[in-house]
């Protein structure tokens, strides 16, 4: 046999091999079990602690509530079209577009609570189809059912709003690779107060904190030191907030913050205060929702601090905002 057909050969099987992967990927992902038997009963507290997890503590509106317009400090949420869906816009360096969908009535009337749930714990629609996992999933795996079962409460309380949201747009190979990532629920209980490094961990994983606070690599996933920082985020107007680094560091991280300081902090950008400052691209500006987190009790604010002490320290400076280039 000449080289030459060697090489062909070589050539389609290698093809071959990797359509039959992709079918079976196809195929067999996303894996996770049907969506589970569940009536969700609905009583004003649940409504009520609902309302504090979805706008405060997990800041799922940060995505799914629109933005006020035109757009404020920290991404101030527009309190009138609460869960109506909001474009997203593009992941860095992707051709993607990133719609967060509507999660009123409108759009999921239809949809059992059991459905609402395995969409929110393990990243699949109502037809089983992969969620792109800029959508927290792959943390709120682990949630509490209590706290999920809340959120659902909450989310059917929501009044209508007639928006239909495209649905995200990705460009190969991330649709293939997508399949993957969703998995069944490994719940777990939400520590109590008593234990309040626990309950801090619980918090800092399920509301993003360490997510938006570790480098991540081209598919989102991890690969940074916890908590040292580094994201890069596109702002309205071009310029860039990259998160900081929270590990206790004394000179580059919050080692030098004290518990009061940590709280104050979250205190002071409350959604009105945000509401006033309209950045320009020039003048700091952020990514991290403030105003969502603010709405925090100090018992859950404190236990995140608590937590934040126990991580290893990171000797790492982050410029945590650079403006717009001049035009
Ligand atoms: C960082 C942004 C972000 C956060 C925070 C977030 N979501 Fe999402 N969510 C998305 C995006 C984006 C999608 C759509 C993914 C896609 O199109 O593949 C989505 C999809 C969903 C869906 C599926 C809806 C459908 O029509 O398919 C549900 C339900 C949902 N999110 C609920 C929640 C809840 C509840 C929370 C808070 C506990 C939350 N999300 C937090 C971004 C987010
Ligand atoms: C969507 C991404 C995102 C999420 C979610 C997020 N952060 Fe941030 N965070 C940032 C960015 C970007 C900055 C830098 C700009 C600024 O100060 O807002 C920042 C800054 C901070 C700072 C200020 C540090 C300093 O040196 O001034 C603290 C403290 C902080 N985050 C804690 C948290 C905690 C705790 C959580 C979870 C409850 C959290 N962040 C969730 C992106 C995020």
């Amino acid at each position: 046999m000449s080289l030459k057909r060697i090489a062909l050969r070589a050539g389609a099987a290698i093809v071959a091999l990797v359509v039959l992967v992709v079918a079976a990927v196809f195929l067999i992902f996303p894996r996770v079990s049907s969506a589970p038997e569940l009536k969700v009963e609905t009583t004003p507290e649940l409504v009520a602690r609902g309302s504090y997890l979805f706008n405060s503590q997990f800041a799922c509106g940060a995505c799914h509530t629109p933005e006020m317009e035109p757009h404020r400090f920290s991404r101030v949420a527009d309190e009138a079209r609460i869960g109506a869906g909001r474009h997203m816009g593009g992941v860095p360096d992707f051709p993607t577009d990133v719609y967060a969908p509507n999660l009123t009535p409108t759009a999921l009337g239809d949809w059992t609570d059991g459905e609402l749930y395995r969409a929110i714990v393990s990243g699949v629609d109502r037809d089983g189809k992969p969620l792109f996992p800029v959508m927290p999933y792959p943390f709120y795996k682990s949630l509490d059912p209590q706290d999920v079962k809340a959120v659902i409460a909450y989310i059917r309380s929501l009044p209508p709003q007639p928006i239909t949201m495209p649905r995200t747009k990705l460009p190969m190979p991330l649709p293939i690779f997508m399949r993957l990532v969703p998995a069944d629920a490994t719940p777990q209980t939400r520590p109590d107060g008593k234990d309040e490094v626990a309950l801090g961990k619980y918090l800092a994983f399920t509301s993003s904190c360490f997510e938006c606070h570790t480098k991540r690599n081209e598919r989102g996933e991890p690969t940074g030191t916890p908590f040292a920082g580094g994201n890069p985020f596109g702002l309205p107007g071009g310029a860039m907030a990259i998160s900081a680094n929270i590990t206790p560091d004394n000179e580059t991280g919050i080692g030098g913050w004290s518990r009061e300081e940590f709280i104050a902090r979250f205190r002071s950008r409350n959604a009105e205060a945000d509401a006033r400052i309209t950045p320009s691209g020039h003048d700091f500006d952020t990514e991290m929702p403030w105003s969502y987190f603010a709405g925090m009790t100090d018992a859950d604010l404190g236990a995140i601090y608590a937590y934040l002490r126990t991580v290893p320290p990171i000797d790492s400076k982050v410029t945590l905002f650079t403006p717009a280039s001049e035009k």
